[in-house]
């Protein structure tokens, strides 16, 4: 797991702060998903063996607490799906009104990474395969927090830096 931390920041706080919440609704998301995993591996295995009342009883709460978990996760992703395109959008304004030279290449990958997102986060359902999860979880884990942090030390890097040069100040 990234430690945000330990992340350098950039020139800009604005973009600091939603990078940060970023981590943490990934963070959030992937513990959600591991629950999630672990209850459907435990529901499997219980589910054959329910045959007393108080095992039935316990089946039924595993099922209500699915149901939040698996509500809880769609919500997790929706937060986190708008809050990448409105800080998108406001990466883009900024690039936009100080003229920043490589912006073109910028939002282009902002587009590239909106579509992965949304092509991610269209595989969950709440009957999803144990197979998915599992992608899921390494998604929110690994692959999204890796990508984050490659572009803020790379393209936001720089072009914080170019906004702040030219008289930008951060929201
Ligand atoms: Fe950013
Ligand atoms: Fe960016």
């Amino acid at each position: 797991m990234i430690d945000f931390e330990c992340t350098p920041q950039v020139a800009l706080e604005f973009m600091n702060r939603e990078h940060r919440k970023a981590f943490d609704d990934a963070n959030a998301l992937k513990r959600l998903l591991d629950s999630a995993l672990a209850l459907r591996l435990f529901g499997t295995s219980e589910s054959e063996a329910v045959d007393e009342l108080g095992d039935e009883i316990e089946t039924e709460m595993e099922i209500k607490t699915s149901q939040l978990d698996s509500d809880e996760i769609e919500q997790l992703m929706e937060t986190l799906l708008s809050d990448t395109v409105r800080h998108f959008e406001l990466e883009e304004e900024f690039m936009e009104e100080y003229g920043f030279p490589a912006r073109g290449e910028h939002s282009e990958e902002h587009r590239r990474v909106l579509q992965w997102m949304k092509d991610e986060h269209s595989l969950w359902n709440r009957d999803c395969s144990i197979e998915k999860i599992n992608h899921l979880s390494i998604y929110a884990a690994d692959r999204f927090p890796k990508w984050l942090l490659n572009h803020i030390v790379t393209m936001d890097t720089v072009m914080a830096s170019y906004i702040h040069r030219h008289g930008g100040t951060s929201l």
